[in-house]
């Protein structure tokens, strides 16, 4: 067993009570290798923006749960070299059992999600409850879901949306005791989360909903999954080099911006990340067919995400400068 605190990591408690004060959200990005890692740590270091690394299991399966431990300890280090000793959480997303969320509380993650917003209501607190008491007895912070979002997280997929149901929330929080809670109010997974033709309208999200929510939970701290924007521009870019994405589309940037001046102190990033990568890939690739140093591609890569990265701290989230 490592601790978080042997590796340099913070749980997530302290980054969601000043994110709610502050009236910013958190950066929550997905990460399974290294110059996606580079891409974040150097774009928050160049913010001083404190940030949320997070993990699936589809990503632990694919990087291994111990390099993945060490690359987490090698990013505060790395932090501290570039001159800014920003908050660094190491979080498991989409966790789907007790035994995945332990084994990773044991390999020095810092907060974990229980998602068992699948599982019929009493089902989900049983389990969530049964995840916080484990992660709590190690100062971990635990973050459940209610309702159900549309579209693919890990292995599973939803056809449409549940949204969370607020009348519900009060009973679920002080039943599990979790410390924040992902709630569905019609964001998606992936790249493609509204069916619209170019041209028309994308649904707004359902603000009244996140409302009533934070005004039944005071001061807690509500995550949004799902919250990749999907950046025309980036599409156009795939499209243009070989790619063939079609009705790709996202969170519109003012939405999020509203989010986070809200009870959401954490938004979930991980498509818009995986399109600028396969972006700068393509063009490096597409403009020198005879390349094949990986550096050469994937170090573009790394630039236009950590772009990405600070342009989402900046003018999304609103956490720049708050470490
Ligand atoms: O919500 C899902 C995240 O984007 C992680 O995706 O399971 O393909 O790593 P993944
Ligand atoms: P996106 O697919 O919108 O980036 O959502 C990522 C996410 O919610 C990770 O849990
Ligand atoms: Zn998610």
């Amino acid at each position: 067993m490592v601790t978080f605190k042997e590796l340099g990591l913070v749980n997530s408690r302290k980054m969601f009570s000043e994110a709610m004060a502050g009236k910013y959200a958190i950066p929550a990005f997905n990460f399974n290798n290294l110059e996606q890692l580079q891409a974040i740590i150097m774009a928050c270091v160049e913010t001083k923006s404190p940030v949320i690394l997070q993990v699936s299991n589809g990503a632990r399966k694919y990087a291994n749960a111990n390099l993945l431990k060490n690359m987490a300890k090698g990013a505060v280090e790395y932090a501290h070299e570039l001159g800014v000793d920003i908050p660094i959480v190491l979080h498991l997303d989409h966790g789907d059992s007790f035994e995945l969320c332990q084994s990773c509380i044991e390999s020095g993650f810092s907060s974990v999600m229980i998602d068992g917003s699948h599982l019929p209501y009493e089902e989900n607190i049983a389990l969530t409850k049964k995840v916080v008491q484990y992660a709590h007895s190690h100062d971990i912070t635990v973050e459940g879901e209610l309702g159900v979002l549309a579209g693919i997280e890990d292995e599973r997929s939803a056809q449409s949306h549940t949204y969370t149901r607020p009348e519900e929330v009060e009973d679920f929080v002080s039943r599990t005791n979790v410390d924040s809670l992902a709630i569905s109010i019609g964001t998606s997974h992936g790249a493609f989360k509204f069916k619209v033709k170019s041209g028309e309208a994308i649904p707004p999200l359902r603000f009244d909903i996140l409302e009533e929510v934070s005004r039944r939970l005071p001061g807690f701290p509500i995550v949004l999954h799902g919250a990749s924007s999907v950046p025309q521009a980036i599409v156009a870019q795939i499209n243009q080099y070989g790619g063939k994405l079609e009705n790709a589309a996202g969170v519109p940037e003012d939405q999020l911006r509203k989010a986070a001046q809200s009870a959401v102190c954490k938004i979930n990033i991980d498509s818009d990340g995986r399109l600028a990568m396969t972006a700068a890939v393509r063009k490096v690739l597409a403009e020198n067919p005879s390349e094949f140093d990986p550096r050469k591609y994937l170090g573009p890569a790394r630039e236009q995400l950590k772009e990405l990265y600070k342009h989402k701290i900046i003018n999304v989230l609103g956490s720049l400068n708050r470490v």
